[in-house]
């Protein structure tokens, strides 16, 4: 079994998929408490360090490293500053993957990362990871394209190490032989599930302009929107009325009946993971949204460490 290390695992939607593709990932890590719980719950076979990266010393060696450094700087949703310091995890990654040599690394962020005025930020990191001895490819993939009911464009580098002979590919999309469930459309990935389940288990705040600024609701046979981690922002399940465009960045429902945000279980299904997860107790409803919707959706990143197997064994 390929041996992995993770860095800003949150609650494990990367490293679900790792082990999806047969990965042992034997430590991960991330400095926030309730992405630890979850990540424990689900995947206890894991050495989880909740820690800044920043105190990390030393790593363990393994076949694969991966990270999804932060990327609030770049994201369509963020404050788009290129200058702030969380911008530059990068460097932590950059540091482990020197110490750890691992055969290959991936690491996942968001598609903003390429528009231009991220351009040397994007830039850095390419040489940063050549100088450590790696080969890089980057290429944006989209959720739905590996049965992730959800239009989802994030930015994924592999890099493989320059003395292992393999001609790596990003892989087109899901091949159907993986086992976890797979869906295209938001009926598919809430089949079973209630259409008005208990008020705690949704954002009920109201539908402030800025959250009617566009249409933030899909059809039952339509993927979903991009799960986002803000539970104020996030979609509205189709039990809810239409909404109408009524001006530049203004809609309002057609109907004056229920309308609901998604659950965060909902969101867990709509990022394509397992339907037997468990939410640990111990995180309020904001942080559940946060943790799944900051995740890499398991089938994506399986699909990617899949391709890479040849290449880690
Ligand atoms: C995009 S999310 C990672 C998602 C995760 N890979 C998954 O699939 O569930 C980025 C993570 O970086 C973590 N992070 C931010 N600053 C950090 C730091 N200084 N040290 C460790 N983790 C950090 C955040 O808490 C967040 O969970």
């Amino acid at each position: 079994m390929p041996t992995a290390v993770s860095l800003f695992s949150g609650c494990g939607g990367s490293d679900l998929g790792l082990a999806e593709a047969g990965y042992d990932v034997i430590m991960a890590n991330d400095v926030m408490p309730y992405a630890a719980d979850f990540y424990r719950c689900n995947l206890p076979d894991t050495d989880y360090k909740l820690c800044d990266i920043r105190e990390m010393i030393s790593f363990p060696k393994a076949d694969l490293l991966v990270g999804c450094y932060p990327c609030q700087g770049f994201s369509e949703g963020g404050a788009r500053d290129a200058a702030r310091p969380i911008n530059y995890l990068y460097r932590e990654f950059d540091r482990a993957l020197r110490y750890i040599k691992p055969k290959a690394f991936i690491v996942e962020n968001v598609s903003g990362m390429t528009r231009a005025n991220n351009a040397s930020l994007l830039k850095n990191q390419i040489v940063r990871f050549r100088l450590a001895g790696y080969r890089v490819q980057h290429k944006i993939l989209d959720a739905i394209d590996f049965g992730v009911p959800q239009r989802r464009r994030r930015l994924f580098f592999v890099g493989i190490r320059s003395d292992i002979d393999f001609k790596f590919k990003f892989p087109d999309g899901w091949d159907g032989t993986r086992r976890l469930p797979g869906s295209r459309t938001i009926r598919e990935a809430l089949t079973g599930m209630p259409m008005w389940p208990e008020e705690d288990t949704y954002d009920r705040q109201p539908f402030h302009w800025y959250y009617l600024s566009r249409n933030r609701r899909k059809e039952w046979d339509e993927a979903s929107a991009t799960v986002v981690a803000h539970s104020r922002h996030v979609g509205l399940h189709p039990v809810s009325p239409p909404l109408k465009k009524e001006g530049p960045d203004r809609w309002r429902f057609l109907r004056d009946e229920p309308a609901r945000r998604f659950t965060y279980q909902e969101c867990s299904r709509l990022q394509g993971f397992p339907h037997g997860i468990s939410f640990p107790e111990t995180g309020g409803l904001k942080m559940r949204y946060r943790i799944i919707g900051n995740a890499v959706p398991p089938p994506v990143f399986a699909a990617v460490a899949s391709s890479l197997s040849v290449a880690v064994s």
